[in-house]
């Protein structure tokens, strides 16, 4: 098919992060090219065992999934293991993988594909930009070297979900998203303004398990499993009754179908200290701040539109 989107995503694959890589293995008009691991929801070694999990229950062909950095440029890490559970899945006991760890970690696999296929890749974003940040470092080029960045993450006007308006995926290494902000990506943040907003519910789940066609009846079973803790989790922090956020599956759904979004260009930058803003994702909307490479922010979707997309691609 022509106009096949090749994708490197990074991710830190816990609950959500599944649901956005089964969605991206399923869509015909997407190709995985390799998938990075990074710390965030458990770590990135886990994180990389899940991927491989993930990708056999739908019969993936084998790219290469490699083990990234497991803590914050500066700092220590924390894994969200009240989130998604000890093991990122929450709880769920897959079958082990037959798959092989790349050789390579995370940055640089990142760079070699980066370089192997100039103007070629877009590199989605689904945890820390730890990854990114350090490819940078590497490679300054990365910014032309990648067609575009889509990263799930921040927020503009809806409150935080780690600190008032900070996200957990940029407050928990912001000093990387700062670096990789200012590199110049032609980038495309979608946070917590359009995910914390678009809900899949228990209905949703009973449909799919109903609607999925024979081959993706192992994924959806696994889903169904893995949301149940997710559900619990969402309702006791944000009192939300029988269903989730879709953070993740939401950003990949916007990769590969941007016109589902409405898009806003801002200059942007990271806020990297204080207690309640480090981690902050600040747009000047006064234009003050030239230096500032624009942002296209997510602020809105067809919340049900967008959620009845992300399931027909199981059916
Ligand atoms: O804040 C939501 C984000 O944090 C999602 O990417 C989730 O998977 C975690 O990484
Ligand atoms: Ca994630």
């Amino acid at each position: 098919m022509d106009n096949i989107k090749r994708l490197i995503i990074d991710c830190d694959t816990g609950i959500d992060d599944s649901l956005a890589l089964l969605f991206a293995g399923l869509r015909k008009d997407l190709k995985i090219e390799a998938i990075c691991s990074v710390f965030g929801n458990c770590s990135a070694h886990q994180a990389a065992l899940n991927s491989m999990k993930i990708l056999d229950l739908i019969g993936y062909p084998d790219i290469p999934i490699a083990e990234g950095e497991n803590k914050p440029l500066i700092g220590e890490a924390s894994f969200a293991v009240n989130v998604h559970g000890a093991n990122g899945i929450g709880g769920v006991e897959l079958p082990e993988s037959r798959r092989k760890l790349c050789e390579l970690n995370s940055v640089d696999l990142l760079v070699k594909l980066a370089r192997e296929n100039p103007g070629e890749l877009i590199l989605v974003t689904l945890g820390r930009m730890t990854n990114v940040a350090l490819a940078l470092k590497i490679e300054p080029r990365l910014p032309k070297l990648i067609k575009k960045l889509v990263f799930m993450g921040g927020t503009i006007y809806q409150e935080g979900n780690v600190a008032p308006f900070v996200e957990a995926n940029i407050g928990g290494d912001p000093l990387a998203a700062q670096k990789v902000l200012q590199a110049g990506f032609d980038s495309i943040q979608v946070g917590l303004d359009v995910t914390q907003t678009t809900h899949l519910t228990g209905e949703d789940l009973k449909w799919l398990a109903a609607n999925c066609c024979k081959e993706n009846e192992k994924a959806v079973a696994y889903l169904r499993q893995a949301l149940v803790s997710y559900f619990a989790f969402n309702h006791e922090a944000s009192g939300m009754v029988d269903c989730c956020p879709v953070h993740d599956p939401l950003a990949m759904l916007l990769t590969v179908e941007p016109q589902l979004g409405r898009i806003e260009y801002w200059p942007a930058s990271v806020e990297t200290k204080g207690r309640y803003t480090a981690g902050q994702i600040i747009i000047d909307k006064r234009l003050h701040h030239e230096d500032w490479p624009l942002m296209g922010c997510v602020l809105e979707v067809d919340h049900r539109k967008c959620v009845e997309t992300i399931l027909q691609a199981f059916c």
